[in-house]
Formats: structure tokens, C-alpha cells, sequence
């Protein structure tokens, strides 16, 4: 890279780590983060079932190319036609990811026959570890209906970039092995392919369930 790319990339990390951390420190009495942030980013509307609903003309999401669990290569494109549920992280999480995975597919139990127009997407950060096979292996765990998402270390990156997720390789103190530092939002996303909401880690499945049916039809 040269400097001047290294330099705009720092330019640009630190401007999104500084709203992120604007909002943080901006939050509302009972408000998170992301509502907050939501809010500096535009005019949002008051949080509305279960998500925040962003403002009009907020750009997450973007082209990307990632390949299935049975090898399958998906990309933006794919994702047109239905809503779609994309939630980041990576199979060995001990905590987060098997939570926020659960609750995905009991949304989908929970949606029904309206669970046809709704595609729930994980997409790994740790692409080193996580192979098509070990995705299949996983989301299997949770609904059959979970499409997982992996690629090079570069097509992940493109993809956590075009979602601002937010992922660092770390190793604990004495442990063997590493994990994913990652951010945990579910992004709810339109037919075209713009964001709808934004859940935060730990939302009910019957609050993304209120989100989803406000977007259906
Ligand atoms: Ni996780």
C-alpha cells in the first residue's frame, strides 16, 4: 500500500470509530449504541419494533461476493427479492453468535409462511477457520433455512466493510486458540437491498418479528 492509501484508510477508520464513540457517549437514558448512532447519522425516527429505524438514504450493505455453505457463489445480488437477516460472527464464539443465531431461527419459526419471503444470512469474520463445510456444520445447528456465508480473508473484508461490521483477531491471555472481537448487530435488509433496521445484540425474537411483518407486504 502506499502511504497515501494507508494514510486515507486511517482516515477513514478513525472517523467511523469517532461517531461510533460520539455515540456511545451521546446515548439517551435507556437508548444503545446503535439507536444512538442511528440518530447522529440522520434524522432517525424514534426506535419502532424492535429495531431502529434508520433514516432514509442510510447506505450500509454493498456489493460483495462470498460463497455458501455448499459452495455456492453468493453475492448483493442474491439478496434481492426478499428481506434478508445478516448477522456477523464466526463459529467457534462461545457466547454471542450461538445466541443471536437461535433467536434468528426462531424468528423464522415464529414468521411462519411469511418465513418464505425472509432470508436469514450469517456471514463468518474468521474465514481462516470457518470453510464452507464448517458453516454448513454450524447454522445446521440452528435452522435449516440459515444460509452461511465465508470467502477469502479479502471477500470478508469487503463485506464487513460494506456493513461497517467491526471484527480483530484476538488471543487471550494463556489460551491456545484465537477469537473474533466482533460487533453484533442484525441488520434487517429490504427487497432492494437497503437497510431497514438495525437490532441490537440481544433483541427478542418477537421484537425482530414486529420489525419484519412491518416490512412485509
Ligand atoms: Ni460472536
Amino acid at each position: 500500500m502506499t502511504r497515501a492509501i494507508r494514510i486515507a484508510v486511517l482516515v477513514l477508520i478513525l472517523a467511523f470509530a469517532a461517531v461510533w464513540g460520539a455515540a456511545f457517549i451521546a446515548r439517551r437514558p435507556g437508548e444503545g449504541v446503535g439507536a444512538s448512532f442511528a440518530r447522529l447519522l440522520g434524522n432517525a425516527p424514534p426506535p419502532s419494533a424492535g429495531g431502529v429505524v434508520l433514516p432514509s438514504g442510510t447506505s450500509l450493505g454493498g456489493p460483495f461476493t462470498l460463497v455458501d455453505q455448499n459452495g455456492r457463489t453468493v453475492t448483493q445480488d442474491d439478496l434481492r427479492g426478499k428481506l434478508s437477516l445478516v448477522f456477523f460472527g464466526f463459529t467457534f464464539c462461545p457466547d454471542v453468535c450461538p445466541t443471536e443465531l437461535q433467536a434468528m431461527g426462531q424468528v423464522m419459526d415464529m414468521l411462519g409462511p411469511q418465513a418464505e419471503q425472509v432470508r436469514p444470512i450469517f456471514i463468518t469474520v474468521d474465514p481462516e477457520r470457518d470453510t464452507p463445510a464448517k458453516m454448513k456444520e454450524y447454522v445446521g445447528l440452528f435452522h435449516p433455512s440459515i444460509t452461511g456465508l465465508t470467502g477469502t480473508k479479502e471477500q470478508v473484508a469487503a463485506a464487513a466493510r460494506a456493513w461497517r461490521v467491526y471484527y480483530n483477531k484476538v488471543t487471550p491471555p494463556g489460551a491456545s486458540d484465537y477469537l473474533m472481537d466482533h460487533s453484533s448487530y442484525t441488520y434487517l435488509m429490504g427487497r432492494d437491498g437497503s437497510l431497514r433496521s438495525l437490532f441490537r445484540p440481544g433483541v427478542s425474537p418477537e421484537e425482530m418479528v414486529a420489525a419484519i411483518r412491518a416490512n412485509l407486504g
